[in-house]
């Protein structure tokens, strides 16, 4: 097995090849001054198993042509297959058709990287797993809410209150409240289709003077994650995180989260950067480990 290098994933996908002991293949890349992508591969990948690691966060459309463009040439190299390891799946919130006119974007995206070479995907937290049941080649969607939970406990945060600022994200305060041993629940939320705003439903918890946990699987705008640790902080919360998969903290996201009340944030590799407090790269090497070897 060969782990190919993608640009936007560098320090993950080495990570992943120590795991592996696994030979890592750099990739040559730039942009021309129009604007377009070029990619080369700088190792050989005859008859071998060819897994490219590249997230597909912002930028998102040039990080998925840099994807597609590294599976074409893998496949062009020889490789016997090629699975791409994309952490943050581009695109993967538009997967029903919300409003009349709509694209269905994501099984888009999924046809796009099947007609450039790619066999099999590998992704963490997508928004809703069943999305990848109409891709056209095997998907499969790992969970990082427990390597998330585990860092939480190993700061000395057994039994915090886990908690989903979404109904749909029930099952990520369930996995955190596993590792953890405290409780659990989650908020109702509401988003306007039209102008993105995000209203979430009071509820009474029993976290006075607490430490909650808020896991998500994407800070985005930090919209979800500000709403909620208002509702916390009225219920008397003496603590408050938030812990996501994704952290794409887009535009000022950072300074609205910490000054709602949030403690810290704690994100994973899949989106690098100062939050990125959790790597991935276990959990992928296992789950290529299984699929490989
Ligand atoms: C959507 O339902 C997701 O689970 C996240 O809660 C959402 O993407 C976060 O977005 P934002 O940070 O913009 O509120």
């Amino acid at each position: 097995m060969k782990i190919i290098l993608g640009p936007a994933s560098k320090e993950l996908g080495e990570r992943i090849a120590q795991h592996l002991n696994a030979t890592a293949v750099p990739v040559f890349f730039k942009t021309f001054p129009d604007g377009e992508s070029y990619v080369r591969l700088e190792g050989e990948l005859k008859d071998k198993e060819a897994i490219i690691v590249q997230t597909t966060s912002p930028p998102q459309d040039s990080r998925l042509i840099q994807l597609a463009l590294i599976a074409d040439a893998a496949k062009r190299n020889g490789a016997k297959r090629v699975t791409a390891v994309a952490p943050y799946l581009a695109y993967a919130r538009q997967d029903k058709i919300f409003l009349q006119g709509e694209a269905l974007s994501i099984e888009t995206i999924a046809r796009m990287l099947k007609a450039a070479g790619v066999d099999g995907l590998i992704t963490v937290n997508i928004h809703e797993e069943k999305a990848l049941e109409r891709f056209p080649f095997p998907a499969k969607n790992l969970s990082a809410i427990p390597l998330l939970a585990e860092h939480f406990k190993d700061k000395g945060f057994e039994g915090a209150f886990a908690l989903a600022p979404d109904k749909g994200a029930i099952y990520i305060a369930e996995q955190a409240k596993k590792v953890l041993g405290g409780e659990c629940g989650y908020l109702e939320k509401h988003r306007d289709r039209y102008t993105g705003n995000v209203s979430v439903e009071k509820k009474k918890f029993n976290i006075k003077g607490k430490t909650v946990i808020i896991f998500d699987d994407i800070i985005s705008t930090g919209g979800t994650i500000v709403a909620a640790t208002k509702i916390l902080r009225e219920l008397g919360a003496e603590k408050v995180f938030a812990a996501c998969v994704h952290p794409l903290l887009i535009g000022d996201a950072e300074k609205r989260i910490k000054e709602a009340g949030v403690d810290e944030i704690v994100g994973t590799d899949s989106v690098p950067s100062h939050v990125s407090k959790v790597s991935l790269a276990p959990l992928i090497s296992e789950e290529l480990k299984g699929e490989f070897s």
